[in-house]
């Protein structure tokens, strides 16, 4: 048995998506948990509030759930030809503390997902160059879809497969 942490950029057809991850998860005998970023409304990152303790935001409970996890699945829509602002944002809070970010991160085994407006392979392949760069060992199939294309429950069930080995 695993621990999923599925991570949903927004909070719309993608938040449905990392619901539809956690309940084959969860079908399948694993523990699972969905995490909204949008939900959390985390102030833009700049380094100016990164130094000032009344403007950082806590961020204690979302690193929290990512390190005790053993698996992440990153949900998120294409925006632009790559990773929408809440992702990212999140990601450079997180990494602040960048030693504990690097451990966090390093070996966790991560799958992808996005329901964009298009084909969403932009939004697969950004996220998988940041996450390789950040050290995670992110695996090859990824699940693609959108208004035209329904998320295939064979790819997602063979990622979780994959994941929880
Ligand atoms: C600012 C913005 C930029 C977008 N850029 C793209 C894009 O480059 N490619 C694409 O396929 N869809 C794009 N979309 C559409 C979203 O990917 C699509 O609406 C997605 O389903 C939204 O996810 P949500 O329902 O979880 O909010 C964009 C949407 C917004 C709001």
């Amino acid at each position: 048995m695993a621990r999923f942490l599925m991570i949903t950029a927004t909070s719309g057809t993608n938040r449905d998506l990392a619901d539809v991850f956690a309940s084959t998860a969860t079908a399948k005998g694993h523990d699972a948990e969905v995490v909204d970023i949008a939900e959390m409304n985390l102030p833009m990152f700049t380094m100016a509030r990164s130094k000032n303790p009344e403007e950082a935001p806590d961020i204690s409970e979302l690193v929290s759930a990512m390190t005790q996890a053993d698996a992440w699945v990153v949900i998120a829509p294409e925006y632009n030809g790559s990773v929408p602002p809440t992702l990212n944002n999140a990601i450079a809070w997180m990494s602040m503390d960048w030693q504990s970010f690097r451990t966090m991160c390093t070996g966790k085994p991560v799958g992808l997902a996005t329901h964009s407006g298009g084909g969403g392979a932009h939004v697969i392949m950004a996220m998988r160059q940041q996450f390789s760069f950040i050290g995670a060992d992110v695996i090859g199939r990824a699940c693609l879809s959108g208004r035209d294309k329904e998320a295939n429950p064979e790819t997602i069930e063979a990622m979780i497969d994959n994941l929880a080995r």
